[in-house]
């Protein structure tokens, strides 16, 4: 798996080591970023120590657990406990994942966890996605048509609607974006593979009526183009998509409707 690198504010220094649980026998060692906005201080990364004879099978298990049982600062980002909610994605060992559904046996040793990377960072490990999600809205992830409405709905053959598989379950966890290197040095210009994989999951929406302005919206030298193929994301996408085939995707259809 690649390795990716730290938060944008990332100047870490050593935190705070927790004390080991008393008579315990089966201790693991976790490191996990620290950043509170409101001191100012540089990141740090504390240490803490749980019995995982009573610990769940997931990391997100030990987050809540530490949470609970020893520092109620920490702070992440959680709801739905079985990735689809997509809100506890962040840099576990390295690899940009959902927490709720990545197991500690998957992972050697102390266990690393950081926000997303290259993320401005709200607190500890949740990032500030403000720009992700209005680039996900630049896409508009909606069906928009032009035919009078239906008046019962907007019909699809089941051939059709096959072709959203590996579309629709995304779950926005940014795992993927954050993994992109060239999402990483032009997020500014540069839509990235979440926001692309919904365009094109819109695009070839049979019931759409709106293919030609999708097509032209991604006709820039920054916001399709920019993806240089490195795959990343869809190495680390949670949910098994590839959102670098989508985005092949559409870059073809850009040419089939030139030629
Ligand atoms: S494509 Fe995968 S990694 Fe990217 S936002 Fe969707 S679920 Fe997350
Ligand atoms: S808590 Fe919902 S995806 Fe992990």
């Amino acid at each position: 798996m690649v390795q990716f690198s730290l938060p944008k504010n990332s100047q870490v220094r050593t935190g705070k080591t927790w004390p080991k649980p008393e008579g315990a026998t089966n201790i693991r060692a976790f490191r996990i970023y620290r950043w509170d906005p409101d001191t100012g201080e540089n990141p740090r990364v504390d240490t803490y120590h749980l019995d995982m004879d009573k610990c769940g099978p997931m990391v997100l298990d030990a987050l809540i657990k530490i949470k609970n049982e020893i520092d109620p600062t920490l702070t992440f980002r959680r709801s739905c406990r079985e990735g689809i909610c997509g809100s506890c994605a962040m840099n576990i060992d390295g690899i940009n994942t959902l927490a709720c559904i990545w197991g500690l046996d998957e992972i050697k040793g102390d266990v690393r966890i950081y926000p997303l990377p290259h993320m401005p960072v709200v607190k500890d490990l949740i990032p500030d996605l403000t720009h992700f999600y209005a680039q996900h809205a630049s896409i508009m992830p909606w069906l928009e048509t032009k035919s009078n409405t239906p008046a019962k709905e907007w019909r699809q053959s089941i051939e059709d609607r096959k072709k959203l598989d590996g579309l629709y379950e995304c779950v926005m966890c940014a795992s993927c974006s954050t993994s992109c290197p060239s999402y990483w040095w032009n997020s500014e210009k540069y839509l990235g593979p979440a926001a692309l994989l919904h365009a094109y999951r819109w695009i070839i929406d049979s019931r759409d009526e709106i293919t030609g302005e999708r097509l032209d919206g991604l006709e820039d030298p920054f916001k399709l183009y920019r993806c240089h193929t490195i795959m990343n994301c869809t190495k680390t996408c949670p949910k098994g998509l590839n959102p670098a085939k989508a985005i092949a995707e559409i870059k073809k259809m850009m040419v089939e409707r030139v030629a």
